[in-house]
């Protein structure tokens, strides 16, 4: 029986004094909850190390957003899988549609960074979803997951996050939620059997609200939810777990 996920991704935001305050508020709308949702935080790298000091003990984990796929020091501005584990992240987010973008990275680049992560002791969060105006194709996790085997494709979390999701008003229906995730377990099965595919966690990302949470997390193939903009909110973050707890119960 896989433990559901719940992500938040801060993005370029959160000084040190907004990540105190919402730790201050976010753990007691949560300490019942951590035994049954593993709860992931992404905050910029400039909090990593004072969320995972803050967090230490709770069960509630820190990731990266991004990471360097390279080894070497010459790299100005980037942050590698060792340096995020020293700071204390265990997990790290790869294949953001905003990284994406920003840097012009293709499938290829996205798996280098998978294997970066693995290869540093990170469990990758590895987002994936369709670009504007085009269909989901599941078939570039081939890519994407070039090199991996099945046993560490168990220790990875997916996101199914269509690029045009992220940042609106609402997210995409309920419908469209459950076939991405149902797509992506499709594809890991016929890979890798269905032994990995069952212990795989595989969440939705999108302008998650707390009010649209319920109906997105019907599908048994949606096993949580990632958040940014309400990630950052620990009273409405709460509530979106509180929701993944009790809808998930396999
Ligand atoms: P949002 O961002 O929740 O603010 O829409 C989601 C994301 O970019 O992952």
């Amino acid at each position: 029986m896989r433990k559901p996920l719940a992500l938040s991704n801060w993005k370029m935001a959160m000084t040190l004094a907004q990540t105190r305050a919402f730790i201050r508020e976010f753990l007691p709308r949560v300490a019942d909850l951590v035994e049954r949702v593993e709860i992931v935080v992404c905050p910029p790298y400039t909090a990593i190390h004072t969320l995972a000091e803050a967090l230490r003990g709770t069960g509630i984990s820190v990731g990266g957003q991004d990471l360097w796929p390279g080894p070497g020091e010459a790299h100005t501005g980037a942050i590698s899988g060792p340096l995020l584990v020293d700071a204390g992240a265990t997990w790290v987010m790869v294949g953001h549609w905003e990284v994406r973008r920003r840097l012009g990275e293709d499938d290829p680049a996205v798996n280098r960074k998978v294997r970066a992560a693995l290869d540093a002791g990170l469990r990758p969060i590895l987002l994936v979803g369709e670009p504007y105006g085009e269909p989901f194709d599941p078939d570039r996790l081939a890519t994407l997951l070039a090199g991996c085997s099945g046993e560490e494709i168990t220790r990875m979390a997916f996101v199914y996050e269509p690029e045009g999701a992220i940042g609106r008003a609402e997210p995409v229906s309920p419908a469209h939620v459950a076939a991405g995730c149902r797509a992506i377990r499709r594809w890991i099965i016929q890979r890798h059997g269905e032994a990995t595919a069952e212990a795989v966690r595989i969440i939705y990302g999108g302008s998650v609200t707390p009010e649209h949470a319920g109906a997105l997390l019907a599908d048994p193939d949606v096993d949580g939810l990632g958040a940014s903009r309400r990630g950052r909110d620990p009273v409405a973050f709460a509530q979106i777990v509180r929701q993944i707890a009790e809808l998930h119960r396999r």
